[in-house]
């Protein structure tokens, strides 16, 4: 792997790069270009939707879109949205004058779903023409698709001028996201990619839905995230199975949401209990207290803490909760086996699971002996190369550029900090 992969390209470059795109598609330069984050999470998974604690933080790629009123000569109705992208041969196209439902292509149906949220709080969506480019890669546990939401939200909102409050925001996408494309999830991913805070993590309470920021910023300390490139959908009823047995195991412990319940309470209750439901909410109840636990240790600079916590929270993850893979532990055990003396802090799967990708945090200086050795032996183990890139914690979606009539905001509010 050479430095230069290392890099990702700052936000203003790839959007001046899609408004030239949308330029030379339109002739005509965007009035609207807007960019949403996605995610790596640090540590708490599996937690959000059993009210518990996540630590995410927003990555420097986006779900970007630039967009501009329908116009005569564009083969586009008043009222229809008509989406391209670089990612994918089929356009999107539907109508905002008629009801909107699930349809095809599937990418659309994140799209569709947040532009019906907003019609049902009563908003009047024009039609318009975009050009989407996401730099979120696709089905990796990265929260492609809540970046999406995020964007499209983001773009209703301007289009519309019907601005909606950050959690009322993110609960339409994550709304959008299990009715429209029927991924019973959580609210980590949309909570994350609207409210992130630049150069730092976000601790967020599911339950309260309360967000602190943990400080991250540290030069010495990198994130880097590796890709098995393994693909496995939660779409295909595993993550809906993990949040049902969470839910019957919830009721078995009678507490509301996993996150109430005791560790002693699960134990005194371990006889009576199917197992599988035992490992489950044993899993949710650990994580919560590594989460909180994470969140001590980075306060505190406690690294080894952070290491172990992580390492922690990927094997709960593979025997008590079932939805790492081979390559995902592989993945983790080649960083693992550097350890402290090679500068790595920790390691784990990120993200719904079944494949995607890892998350490592390694000291600075180490981040190339790091990389090659991890694609090194992922290679000679698999035969595939993993893909690999760094981070850091970047803000949440924001709107680049929105022309009106008398107002032209240019790329206003970047790299807010
Ligand atoms: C997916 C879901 C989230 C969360 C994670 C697991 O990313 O969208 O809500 O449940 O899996 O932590």
């Amino acid at each position: 792997m050479t430095h230069r992969e290392f890099k990702s390209t700052g936000i203003e470059e790839q959007a001046a790069f899609l408004a030239r795109q949308f330029e030379a598609r339109y002739g005509r330069a965007p009035t609207w270009l807007v960019a949403a984050p996605g995610r790596v999470n640090v540590i708490g998974e599996h937690t959000d939707y059993n009210g518990g604690f996540v630590l995410p933080m927003a990555i420097d790629r986006y779900a970007m879109v630039a967009a501009g009123p329908v116009e005569a000569g564009d083969g586009v109705g008043e009222r229809e949205w008509f989406w391209v992208s670089e990612q994918t041969l089929e356009p999107l196209r539907f109508s905002t004058d008629e009801p909107i439902r699930q349809g095809l292509p599937a990418w659309g149906n994140y799209v569709r779903g947040v532009v019906a949220g907003f019609q049902d709080r009563g908003a009047r969506v024009p039609g318009l023409v975009a050009v989407l480019r996401s730099t979120v890669p696709m089905g990796a546990g990265l929260s492609s698709s809540a970046a999406l939401e995020v964007a499209t939200a983001m773009l209703v909102e301007e289009t519309t001028g019907l601005r909606l409050e950050p959690v009322e925001k993110a609960l339409l996408c994550q709304r959008a996201e299990q009715e429209f494309a029927g991924v019973p999830c959580g609210i980590m991913d949309q909570f994350v990619s609207v409210m992130a805070e630049a150069d730092a993590l976000m601790l967020l309470d599911c339950r309260s839905r309360v967000t602190e920021s943990v400080r991250f910023d540290s030069e010495d300390l990198a994130v880097l995230v590796a890709d098995t490139l393994v693909r496995h959908a939660l779409t295909d009823g595993s993550y809906a199975a993990r949040r049902e047995q969470c839910e019957t195991a919830a009721r078995f412990l009678g507490v509301g949401l996993l996150r109430e319940a005791t560790l002693s309470q699960l134990e005194e209750a371990r006889l009576r209990m199917d197992p599988v439901l035992f490992k489950r909410a044993r899993h949710v109840i650990m994580e919560d207290q590594r989460t909180l636990a994470v969140v001590e240790s980075i306060r505190y600079g406690d690294w080894a803490a952070v290491g172990s916590a992580m390492y922690g929270s990927h094997e709960s993850l593979r025997v008590d909760f079932e939805v790492s893979c081979r390559e995902l532990d592989l993945l983790v055990d080649l960083a693992r086996s550097l350890g402290p003396e090679h500068g790595v802090v920790g390691a784990r799967m990120t993200g719904g699971g079944f494949g995607g990708c890892t998350v490592t945090l390694v000291h600075t200086n180490s981040v190339e002996e790091v990389s090659a050795h991890m694609t090194r032996h992922y290679r000679e183990e698999t035969g595939v190369e993993p893909v690999m890139f760094l981070t850091r914690p970047s803000g949440g979606a924001q709107v680049l550029r929105t022309v009106t009539e008398n107002r032209s905001r240019y790329f206003p509010e970047l790299n807010r900090s």
